[in-house]
């Protein structure tokens, strides 16, 4: 399994968004653990100090009191009025309200996995994300067949990827690293494997990484490719999967054009090496059970050709 390179948490912010729901959480749970640390304390002072001891009359009845009614209202009142008012000013601050700027990156949730496009260019990937840090991006969120939620924790806010449904996310990262997140609504049986990685890097570095994405696919005229690239064809990959700048155009499953530039494949849940590639391919649903990719039964020398092809995909 894949280490993940950060804490996974709401309480390590790496994004300006991240920050202030960081801060709306720590006003709240101070202000909770204040309540309840005050509610506890004089239960266990009343306990203790009007205990009844034996012999002890019924004690004064008190009917009512206006001011302490007044107080039991007013107090929780304001209390609720003032977090309320925090919490919309925070979802203010974190969701866009007009959408007339051209988003940085389009993210379309897909059982089980992340198609990644960037408007304006014709790179398409699979659920690694590029995005430059220290720079205000906004986000797409879309789906297509089931309801999928983006959150990564570092990040602050969730949003749901609706099928029919365009959502928009406000996103600033703090500084070039690695950011996990996941699916955060359940989506069928590989929906606890449905991981997101924001890889952030310095603008040079983005604009680098989109340059080259950008390309067709960078196939080497080599003999020991040309055996996997015809079973890509022939075992019908190519009908299911994009390798741009060949005749492999499908839009099912992700795009293959950079595979082998990818750190992790499955959702980012495996490191991506021959190995595991060639255990997912020979046979998908028993390492991904539920998936759509069905198994194609190829000898095991053909199976490695077609490693060995996807794995020059750089
Ligand atoms: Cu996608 Cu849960």
């Amino acid at each position: 399994m894949f280490k993940p390179v950060m804490d996974i948490s709401i309480f390590n912010p790496q994004s300006e968004s991240g920050w202030r729901l960081y801060h709306l959480d720590i006003y709240f749970i101070i202000a909770s653990s204040f309540i309840l640390l005050l509610v506890i304390g004089l239960l266990i002072y009343i306990a203790l100090k009007f205990r009844a001891k034996p012999n002890d009359a019924e004690p004064k009845q008190i009917k009512n009191n206006k001011l302490i009614e007044a107080l039991m209202i007013g107090i929780p009142f304001i209390m609720v009025s003032f977090f309320f008012y925090l919490t919309i000013k925070t979802m203010k601050e974190t969701e866009p309200i007009t959408h007339n700027e051209t988003p940085t990156v389009e993210i379309n949730g897909r059982q089980w996995w992340w198609q990644v496009s960037y408007p304006g260019t014709s790179v398409v990937t699979a659920n690694e994300i590029h995005l430059p840090a220290n720079k205000k991006v906004l986000l797409k969120l879309t789906a297509s067949d089931v309801i999928h939620d983006w959150w990564v924790p570092s990040f602050g806010p969730k949003m749901d990827m609706i099928p029919g449904l365009v959502n928009y996310l406000w996103l600033k990262i703090d500084k070039p690293g690695i950011y996990e997140g996941a699916c955060s609504e359940f989506c069928g049986k590989q929906h606890s494997k449905m991981r997101i990685r924001v890889i952030a890097q310095t603008q040079e570095n983005y604009q680098k990484w989109l340059t080259e994405n950008a390309k067709t696919a960078n196939i080497a005229i080599d003999s020991s490719l040309i055996k996997g690239a015809a079973i890509f064809q022939k075992a019908s990959c190519a009908g299911c999967h994009q390798i741009r700048g060949t005749m492999a155009n499908g839009n099912v499953g992700p795009d293959l054009t950079h595979l082998a530039s990818r750190q992790t494949i499955l959702s980012g849940t495996v490191k991506n090496t021959t190995e595991n590639l060639y255990r997912f391919i020979d046979n998908p649903n028993k390492i991904k059970p539920g998936v759509n990719m069905p198994r194609f039964f190829l000898q095991q020398d053909s199976l490695k050709a077609l490693v060995t092809y996807l794995h020059s995909l750089k």
